[in-house]
């Protein structure tokens, strides 16, 4: 899975666990993301329907969530060997993202143009094309020379962007198959019918993952847009907007996407780091049922972690903390579910419950 800030790998266990202790069969993971809590809830035996607005965060879906026994994986595994044999082919991946900005190596991007370009060719139905485009872009994320976000790339290249760009295949991921969707997460919580649990884990604060992953967005789109700055992020950066990155917006869209939702449970994650207080969610959440809440101390994200420096990628200064508070929040309509939900929490390696 590629490297993703805001991702849930530390409390994915704990998210697995919960699943299977509540009495749902169906999780629509509204902000999907990586699809790694997607992932989890299948693994539970859950139905998941994934959703983001990201066109990667589809793919993944394609490849993670929808991908079951109908997927043919001989020939996934051969379509992946024609492509990782091809030479490179130097188009816009190559210009925009190795040699005006330096997000990988000129060769690395010459071969995700080949291949990009050739996935474009193939016959492959949406599952089939999903798993091409993830197993691309987790192999560009493998071989990239960033800190985790696309606004700027290292000075020096980072050591891991000089090794050959290589395809592997998407892991199957045991539990029924589910669906995938792109839309904003307000329109669907009004057009989800049927689902017994909505996943919430917008973005936190006012950085737009549609900048912050705009290769990845690009990549996938195969659009060849406009691009500017440093990073030479797409044109369209500067319009694309979620209200959830608006310190202003994203009170009333959270509590318009929890008060249109039909789902009978929902459960959310929310950081120490963002715009709202647990607390207030917490509360705007009892008006719909009964809740619970657990506090995790995670480490925190990558960039974080590395410090801050300057132009010159020298080491300026050290980051204020580097562990965050991340809460998950149960809501629902049983309150013995709801009161036990968090018994027998297995805390796992660098999670601990906060004080
Ligand atoms: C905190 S991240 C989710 C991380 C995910 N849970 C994971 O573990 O990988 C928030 C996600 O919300 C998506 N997003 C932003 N605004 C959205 C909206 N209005 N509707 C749906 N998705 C949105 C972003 O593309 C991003 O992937």
């Amino acid at each position: 899975m590629i490297k993703y800030i805001g991702s849930k790998r530390a409390v994915v266990p704990l998210l697995e666990g919960l699943a299977r202790r509540l009495p749902i069969a169906s999780v629509c993971d509204m902000f999907a993301g990586t699809t790694r809590v997607g992932q989890a809830f299948r693994r539970a035996g859950c139905r998941v329907v994934s959703n983001d607005l990201a066109s990667y965060s589809e793919a993944f879906g394609h490849a993670y969530i929808a991908a079951g026994a109908a997927l043919d994986r001989g020939r996934l595994r051969r379509a992946l060997a024609r492509l990782q044999a091809l030479p490179g082919a130097p188009g816009y991946v190559t210009e925009t993202f190795c040699e005006q900005a330096r997000f990988f190596s000129p060769a690395n991007g010459a071969r995700i143009d080949a291949i990009r370009g050739a996935i474009d060719e193939m016959d492959a139905d949406p599952v089939m094309r999903g798993c091409l485009m993830t197993s691309l872009i987790e192999a560009a994320d493998r071989v990239d020379s960033t800190c985790g976000l696309q606004m700027a790339y290292l000075k020096q290249p980072a050591p891991r962007s000089l090794r050959p760009l290589e395809l592997r295949e998407p892991d199957p991921v045991e539990g029924p198959p589910g669906i995938v969707t792109r839309a904003a997460a307000n329109d669907l919580a009004r057009a989800l019918d049927g689902v017994d649990c909505a996943y919430l884990d917008p973005p936190y604060n006012q950085h737009s993952y549609f900048s912050n992953y705009h290769a990845w967005e690009t990549i996938t789109r195969g659009d060849r847009p406009e691009s500017y700055g440093v990073a030479r992020k797409r044109v369209d950066c500067r319009t694309t907007r979620s209200p959830f990155n608006s310190a202003r917006d994203s009170w009333e869209a959270l509590a318009d996407l929890i008060g249109a939702l039909r789902t009978p449970w929902v459960i959310l994650s929310i950081n120490d780091e963002g715009f709202h207080e647990p607390a207030a969610v917490a509360e705007l959440l009892g008006g719909r049922g009964h809740v619970a809440a657990l506090a995790m101390d995670v480490p925190r994200y990558v960039g974080a972690r590395i410090g801050i420096h300057n132009p010159a990628g020298q080491r300026v200064g050290a980051v204020s903390h580097v562990r965050a508070t991340e809460w998950l929040i149960v809501c629902g309509p049983d309150r013995d579910a709801v009161e036990s939900a968090f018994d027998d929490t297995v805390v796992v390696a660098g999670v601990t419950p906060a004080a």
